[in-house]
């Protein structure tokens, strides 16, 4: 990331589930500190969603709850444009055309297709059971999303790397046939640097994360989220022993999750702890009274863009116009150098 002044940074947000603690440490922080030095397009990946959620109402509940979450973290949409995926149509136009210059053996290799194939074969069932085309066309529509903004960097986790190495494929194919008429932007994946170090334990000690169901969602009233910061696992060491902060899911999530004006506490904590004299029930309210008031002032706005009829509709509303601009220039470049009318 040497130089990113003037460089476009894009990246989809894939509404599955109730944004998490981990999602705001791993993913939204550092995505909101890219956006100060990017000219930045973020955007909720709905029409990726519909590849496993089949209920209109869940949807749309994910896509407003995520935008919101976003939101309330601080995202700025009036410096990044914000948009919803299905707002924009020109994306799926492109990702036809896309796919006309894709090898299907390279979707055949892509992680997610294999990763389902597999359990198939080993389950003895046929190798694609239960996968969708929407599943194998994956990374085709991950490439338009990408490639109609004139992308250069893509801020991803490392399980989507793939997907960007298969976007700038895929651009250089496009380039190869017709780049004499129209030429994509070659993008790249970063994999942001999340400022806190390592992954953030969930509610079992393993990766926080959807997958495992052992998240604290971040918007959780108040006494929810005490009880489930009571579920962190801690072992059985006395309360006047010794204790190493380091392996302690607890105090991993307070070093990584707490603001600059809480560095203090996260210190004396730590200084505590090793010492001796502070139990984990102790360690547990510090990491509650650190997160809620951190989170409560978020909380508030978070409900108050999930109100129907809320500023919410009108921030994405704004958003899909700004992208439908720049995607129909691309697009139309795209249609006339491949004879489209
Ligand atoms: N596939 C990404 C994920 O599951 C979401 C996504 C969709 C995306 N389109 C994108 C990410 C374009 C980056 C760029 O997390």
């Amino acid at each position: 990331m040497s130089d990113p002044a003037g460089k476009v940074s894009l990246t989809g947000i894939k509404p599955t589930g109730e944004v998490h603690l981990g999602n705001l440490v791993g993913a939204i922080r550092p995505a909101l500190r890219l956006a100060e030095q990017y000219d930045s397009l973020y955007f909720i990946a709905d029409y990726h969603a519909l590849t496993t959620i089949r209920d209109a109402d869940l949807l749309r509940h994910y896509s407003r709850s995520v935008a919101a979450s976003w939101l309330a973290a601080g995202l700025d949409p009036e410096r990044t444009t914000f948009y919803v995926q299905s707002d924009v149509p020109e994306i799926f136009e492109l990702s036809w055309v896309l796919s006309c210059v894709t090898g299907k053996g390279l979707m055949n290799r892509a992680h997610a297709y294999k990763a389902a194939r597999d359990r198939n074969v080993a389950a003895g069932d046929d190798p694609d059971a239960g996968v969708n085309m929407g599943l194998y066309n994956y990374p085709v529509l991950m490439a338009a999303d990408i490639l109609i903004m004139e992308t250069d960097v893509v801020p991803v986790g490392k399980d989507q790397m793939q997907h960007v190495e298969y976007a700038a494929d895929i651009a250089g194919s496009f380039n190869h046939l017709f780049g004499d008429k129209y030429t994509f932007k070659i993008p790249k994946g970063v994999i942001p640097e999340s400022g806190a170090g390592d992954v953030l334990p969930g509610l079992d000690g393993r990766k926080m994360s959807k997958s495992y169901d052992n998240t604290i969602p971040l918007f959780l009233p108040e006494n929810k989220l005490k009880k489930l910061v009571r579920r962190i696992p801690t072992d059985s060491t006395p309360v006047e022993a010794p204790k190493d902060p380091d392996s302690s899911a607890p105090f991993q999530i307070l070093r990584q999750f707490a603001p600059e004006s809480a560095a203090d506490v996260v210190a004396d904590t730590r200084k505590r702890l090793e010492a001796g004299g502070m139990g984990w029930g102790e360690l547990k309210n510090v990491l509650f009274e650190v997160l809620n008031t951190e989170l409560a002032p978020m909380r508030e706005r978070y409900e108050a863009y999930m109100e129907p009829g809320s500023e919410l509709d009108e921030v994405l509303a704004r958003g899909a116009e700004r992208a439908r601009e720049r995607a129909s220039r691309v697009l139309s470049g795209v249609r006339r150098a491949v004879g489209a009318r």
